[in-house]
């Protein structure tokens, strides 16, 4: 298997987070995790399973770099995909509905999502839970860190420091607010309902 960057998702002219940031994130991180899962899949072709051991073995270090740099792959594309384009959009009826009935109100979720943001190392995922059919927010320290199972992601937001450093230093709660700003909430609505869809007996 071999996967190829979505130049097509690439994200400008967003407000508070400039086209520098943007192509720093976009070309040397994102399509670093390109690169290497490539790379990782080419080698596994011709990995010696017999020698699989949970100490030390080529295999399990193929295996624990492929899910950091696959989730790395697909974190970063729903990451830049809901932020691109996103100016003006809105939340739908079914959205707001589910996040109301999950946390309360939109300012609740906002306000756990942004927590999410400022205390995790990675990433905060608005997520679809298919065990409990709610909305919930799954706060990650790396792309294979902590991520909730048998749940789909609607909105990614990066928070590893190579997404703001360059327009913000220090300051990650600022770059947060700069995100919500730039949701495309037309993206999120589809993906949920895409979920639904697939999650209708
Ligand atoms: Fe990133």
């Amino acid at each position: 298997m071999k996967i190829t960057p979505k130049d097509q998702i690439k994200p400008k002219g967003l407000k508070g987070i400039s086209d520098q940031q943007l192509e720093y994130h976009f070309e040397t991180h994102y399509k670093g995790y390109v690169n290497k899962i490539n790379e990782i899949w080419d080698k596994q072709q011709t990995t010696d399973r017999s020698k699989a051991n949970q100490n030390f073995s080529d295999f399990r270090e193929l295996k624990v770099e492929e899910s950091f740099n696959w989730m790395g792959a697909v974190l970063h594309e729903l990451y830049f995909e809901n932020i691109k384009d996103g100016q003006g959009t809105q939340r739908g009826t079914k959205l707001n509905q589910m996040i109301e009935e999950s946390f309360g109100s939109f300012e609740k979720w906002k306000e756990d999502f942004k927590a999410c943001g400022v205390a995790l190392r990675g990433w905060a995922i608005l997520v679809y839970d298919l065990s409990s059919n709610r909305l919930m927010n799954n706060g990650l320290d790396a792309h294979n860190s902590y991520g909730f199972l048998n749940a789909i992601p609607l909105l990614v937001l990066d928070v590893y420091e190579h997404a703001y450093y360059t327009d913000y230093g220090p300051k990650r709660a600022s770059y947060i607010d700069a995100f919500f700003e730039n949701i495309n909430w037309n993206v999120v609505n589809g993906r949920l309902v895409t979920t639904l869809k697939s999650a209708s007996p």
